[in-house]
C-alpha cells in the first residue's frame, strides 16, 4: 500500500506519521514569563547539528487558535530549559500536556517538583537526568502547516552527576514517544 499523504486528513497524516517515524524523542520543556513556570511536552523534536549545537521543536496552536504557552513563551523570552525525561516522569509528562491558560501554571497545577540549577534559566524539573540550556535562534513557517518548527541553540547542558562519567561519556535509559504511547529501553542490540 502506498498512501498518498498529501491527500490525507490532518490527523491521519499525524496517526500514521507518529506510529511509524519513531521512538521520537521527548523534549520536555520549561518555559517562564511573568513569573508563570510552564512546562509542556514535544515529541516533533530533533537535534539538527552539535557543532553549533542546534534542535527544533514544532509546535502548534491551542484550539483557540492562539500559540501554545510553550511557543508564546519562547518567541517572547527567548528562551527555554529542555528536560529530557526518563520513565519514572511519565505520568507527570502526561499531565503537563493539559491545556491551561497562560497564567496557570502545569508546575503548580500538578505538584511537579522543579529545581533550580542555572540561574539564568528556566528550572529543571526533579529527577531529569539531563536538561539543556537553550535560546530562540530562528522559526521556519510551513506554508499551510498550523504548527511552527523552531530552532534552538543549546548552550549548555546539566547531567546528574549518576549518568556521566569523568569521560563525558553519558549513560542514560531512553524513553520514547510511539503513537499515543511512551516506550522506555528494553534490549540494546549491537550496531
Ligand atoms: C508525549 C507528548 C508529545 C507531544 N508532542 C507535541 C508536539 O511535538 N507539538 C505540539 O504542538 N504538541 C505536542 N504535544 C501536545 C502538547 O504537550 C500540549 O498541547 C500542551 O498542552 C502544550 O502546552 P502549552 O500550551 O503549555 O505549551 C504533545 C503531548 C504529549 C503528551
Amino acid at each position: 500500500m502506498i498512501l498518498d499523504l498529501e491527500k490525507l486528513e490532518a490527523n491521519k497524516c499525524y496517526s500514521i506519521m507518529s506510529n511509524s517515524i519513531f521512538p521520537r524523542p521527548i523534549a520536555w520543556i520549561v518555559t517562564e514569563n511573568s513569573g508563570v513556570i510552564n512546562v509542556a511536552p514535544f515529541s516533533y523534536f530533533a537535534p539538527l547539528t552539535s557543532k553549533p549545537a542546534v534542535a527544533v521543536v514544532s509546535i502548534g496552536k491551542k484550539e483557540s487558535g492562539e500559540p501554545k504557552d510553550t511557543l508564546a513563551n519562547i518567541l517572547d523570552t527567548k528562551k527555554a530549559t529542555i528536560c529530557i525525561p526518563n520513565s519514572s516522569h511519565a505520568d507527570f509528562i502526561s499531565k503537563s500536556a493539559t491545556s491551561l491558560s497562560k497564567d496557570s501554571s502545569e508546575i503548580e497545577e500538578f505538584n511537579i517538583p522543579t529545581k533550580r540549577v542555572n540561574p539564568d534559566f528556566p528550572p529543571i524539573i526533579e529527577g531529569v537526568h539531563a536538561a539543556y540550556f537553550a535560546t530562540f535562534r530562528d522559526s521556519y513557517e510551513i506554508e499551510g502547516s498550523p504548527t511552527l518548527p523552531i530552532f534552538l541553540n543549546l548552550l549548555s547542558v546539566y547531567f546528574d552527576d549518576l549518568i556521566i562519567n569523568e569521560n563525558l561519556k553519558v549513560d542514560m535509559k531512553a524513553l520514547g514517544r510511539v503513537g499515543a504511547f511512551f516506550i522506555t529501553e528494553g534490549e540494546r542490540i549491537k550496531a
